[in-house]
This record gives C-alpha cells, sequence and structure tokens, in this order.
C-alpha cells in the first residue's frame, strides 16, 4: 500500500500565511495586530529554541510579539505580577508562560493565574472544562494541531475508532475530549490507552485512527497497526546516531519504517505534528484577537 505523508510543516506554513493575510488586511483597515506574549523562566536551552522559534514565527505572521525573559531563581509572586500586568495589558490577546518551570515554582499556580480568555496555550483548568463540555474556548495546541492535520487531508473521523496512546494533560486527554465531540471533524468512537493498559498492541490494532503520544523512541511497531489505518506521530525522542554529524537524531514514538507498508497515511518525525503546534498557537492567539476586537 502506498502511504500519504501527512506533511506538518507545509500544512503549518500555509496556515500562518493565511492568518498574516487575515492580519495584514485588518491592519490595513486601521486595526491594531493580535499580541501575543511569550513568558521564558531561566535558560533552559530546549525551551530557549522553542520561544526562539514563537517569537520569530509570530513576529512574522504580523503579530505584536512580546518575549518576557525573567531570571531562572525568581520568585512566584513576582512571576505572577508578571502574568497580571499581561491579563490587563490591552495590546495582548495571548499569554503563554513556557514549561517546564524551574523547580522552585508551581506550574499550576501558573497557570491559574493566567485570564482564561488570554490562555492560547489551552491549559488553565477553565479551557480544560469548556473542551469537556463542549463550550467555545481554547483547545492546547499540540491536539488541537492533530485534528486540524487530519481535517485538511481529507481524513474522516465521524463514527471511526481513535485509539489515542497516552494520557497526559497536555495531549492524550485533551485530544480525546477534541475527537469525541459531537462536532465537525471529531465524532470519532475513541479509546485512550496508558501505562497500565492491557494488551496494548491489540488495543492500539483496532484503530482506524492511531494517535501516538507517549514518548517512547519508535515503540509502535508494526503490530501495533492495522492494515490502512492512519497513525499520528506526535511524538519527540533524541537518539543517538553516530551517522549524524550531531550524534543524535530525533524520532517518534512510530517506528515509521517499520508501519510504512501497513498503514495508509502517516505523520513524519520530524516534519509532522511538530510544525502544527506554534501554528496552533498563532491561530489561537487570532481567535483571541478576533473575539476582543468583535
Ligand atoms: N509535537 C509536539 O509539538 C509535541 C508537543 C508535546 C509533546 N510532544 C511529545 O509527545 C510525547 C508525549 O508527550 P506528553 O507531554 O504527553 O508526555 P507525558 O506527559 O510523559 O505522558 C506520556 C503518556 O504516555 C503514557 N506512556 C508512557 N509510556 C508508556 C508505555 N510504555 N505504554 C503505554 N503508555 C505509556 C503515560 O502513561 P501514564 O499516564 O500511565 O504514566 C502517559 O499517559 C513526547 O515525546 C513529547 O516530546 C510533542
Amino acid at each position: 500500500m502506498s502511504a500519504t505523508i501527512i506533511d506538518g510543516k507545509a500544512t503549518a506554513d500555509s496556515i500562518r500565511r493565511e492568518l498574516a493575510a487575515k492580519i495584514a488586511a485588518a491592519v490595513t483597515q486601521g486595526r491594531r495586530p493580535p499580541g501575543l506574549a511569550v513568558i521564558i523562566v531561566g535558560e533552559d536551552p530546549a525551551s530557549q529554541v522553542y520561544v526562539r522559534s514563537k517569537s520569530k514565527l509570530s513576529a512574522e505572521a504580523g503579530f505584536h510579539s512580546v518575549k518576557i525573559e525573567l531570571p531562572a531563581n525568581i520568585r512566584q509572586e513576582d512571576l505572577l505580577v508578571t502574568i497580571g500586568q499581561l491579563n490587563a495589558d490591552p495590546l495582548i490577546d495571548g499569554i503563554l508562560c513556557q514549561l517546564p518551570l524551574p523547580g522552585h515554582l508551581s506550574e499550576d499556580a501558573t497557570i491559574l493565574a493566567l485570564d482564561p480568555d488570554k490562555d492560547v496555550d489551552g491549559l488553565h483548568p477553565v479551557n480544560a472544562g469548556r473542551l469537556a463540555t463542549g463550550l467555545p474556548g481554547f483547545v492546547p495546541c499540540t491536539p488541537l494541531g492533530c485534528k486540524v492535520l487530519l481535517q485538511r487531508y481529507d481524513i474522516p473521523t465521524e463514527g471511526r475508532r481513535v485509539v489515542i496512546l497516552g494520557r497526559s494533560n497536555l495531549v492524550g486527554t485533551p485530544l480525546a475530549l477534541l475527537m469525541m465531540q459531537k462536532a465537525k471533524g471529531a465524532n470519532a468512537t475513541v479509546t485512550v490507552c496508558h501505562s497500565r493498559t492491557k494488551d496494548l498492541a491489540a488495543e492500539c490494532a483496532r484503530a482506524d485512527i492511531l494517535v501516538a503520544a507517549i514518548g517512547r523512541p519508535r515503540m509502535v511497531t508494526a503490530e501495533y497497526v492495522k492494515e490502512g489505518a492512519v497513525v499520528i506521530d506526535v511524538g519527540i525522542n533524541r537518539i543517538d546516531d553516530p551517522a549524524a554529524k550531531s550524534g543524535s537524531r530525533l524520532v517518534g514514538d512510530v517506528d515509521y519504517d517499520a508501519v510504512m507498508g501497513k498503514v495508509s497515511a502517516i505523520t513524519p518525525v520530524p516534519g509532522g505534528v511538530g510544525p502544527m503546534t506554534i501554528a496552533m498557537l498563532l491561530a489561537n492567539t487570532v481567535q483571541s484577537w478576533e473575539r476582543r476586537l468583535g
């Protein structure tokens, strides 16, 4: 079977172009651009890379992009003061605090301090509740990126069996809620698997659409995949590779070469779900801006 390669990079590029065109048209009419504030605490190298990329791509798309760098030893109350200022700033539509935070800071307290209507990462419990109850709100960017990829590739979900490997608050759980919603691009029959699931391979092999979000390099092999299934690989894992110049490379949770002969469509790693995450952050911020401007 020749599989469709779901190109997340090209899809994310075109979504960003669509957003940029919308912003340019509004600015030409005298409206202010959408404002996105990204907070980074400390010097974590991976977080620095993500934040740089978020700031660069949002500025390129015409956003009012604000990057706030705070010292690793900042006190919780001072971080909350910064969030409070951004909550009150009329030029800011979306606030993201890059995780993980240094160990002395509470991620829960930080997320709770965000105005839920500016929480474009969709992590505030109010937005989690809105998603669970079908109310409009912000959906976390990576699960939203998975859904949009399926839609843009015309992969039907209604009545289909979706199996999600992983139940984190960041990916697996919101994706399950999203896919089982009574809504267009959803209406799936969803199963969520995790580290205590019995006979994982058999559960996964029932999936019409299998999503892997576990952080285990290439764990999903051919026996996990039904003939003709669609596979969405969320995993990003760095493994040693003596042949690579850097000595390492990125792989997903799916053994791409092993499942390729069975799947009807698959996302690669890198270049699949990863680029969609930032595109969805920008899309959520534009949604917030449109709501705010009325
Ligand atoms: N593409 C992107 O932009 C993006 C964004 C976010 C995350 N990611 C990647 O996605 C992966 C998952 O991220 P996450 O934040 O959801 O990770 P996480 O918080 O560590 O959650 C992992 C989930 O996988 C389950 N799991 C772990 N090992 C398992 C096993 N051997 N069998 C079955 N289930 C297992 C865990 O089960 P328990 O609940 O039972 O512990 C947990 O529910 C990581 O590789 C991460 O780097 C990518």
